[in-house]
C-alpha cells in the first residue's frame, strides 16, 4: 500500500470517535449505547465548546468493534483507544489527551489487534 504521503494541513487537529451504537438489549456482544454513550460523547462535545477547543472534533460513531470493552472511543491522528464510564472519564481524556496531548493512563483500552472480530 502506498503512503498517504505529505498533503494539506489537517482539517482538525485532533478527532474523537465515540462509539454510540445501540444493539437489542439481547445481543450478545452488549452496546456502548446501553452503559451511557450518546450522554457522555454529548457531554464531551458541549464541554469542548465551553473549553474554546480550536480544531478538535468529537463524533458519535458507530460501533468500533470492541463492544464488550464498551463505552469506547478512538482518538486520531494517535490511534488511542479509551474505555470511559463517567463524566469525569470524559473530561480527563478531554483536557488531559484531546487538549493537552497526554496519554489517560487509567483509561486505556489496550487492542490486541489479533483479538478483534472480523
Ligand atoms: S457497540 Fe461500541 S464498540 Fe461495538
Amino acid at each position: 500500500m502506498q503512503a498517504a504521503g505529505a498533503g494539506p494541513e489537517p482539517v482538525y487537529r485532533v478527532h474523537v470517535f465515540c462509539c454510540t451504537n445501540r444493539r437489542p438489549d439481547s445481543h450478545w456482544r452488549g452496546c456502548c449505547a446501553s452503559k451511557g454513550s450518546k450522554a457522555l460523547c454529548d457531554y464531551m462535545c458541549r464541554l469542548g465548546m465551553v473549553l474554546g477547543a480550536r480544531r478538535i472534533r468529537i463524533n458519535h460513531a458507530g460501533c468500533l468493534n470492541v463492544c464488550e470493552h464498551g463505552p469506547t472511543m478512538v482518538i486520531y491522528p494517535d490511534g488511542v483507544w479509551y474505555r470511559y464510564e463517567t463524566e469525569a472519564d470524559v473530561e480527563e481524556i478531554l483536557r488531559r489527551h484531546v487538549i493537552g496531548g497526554k496519554r489517560v493512563e487509567r483509561l486505556l483500552l489496550d487492542i490486541d489487534p489479533g483479538t478483534l472480530r472480523g
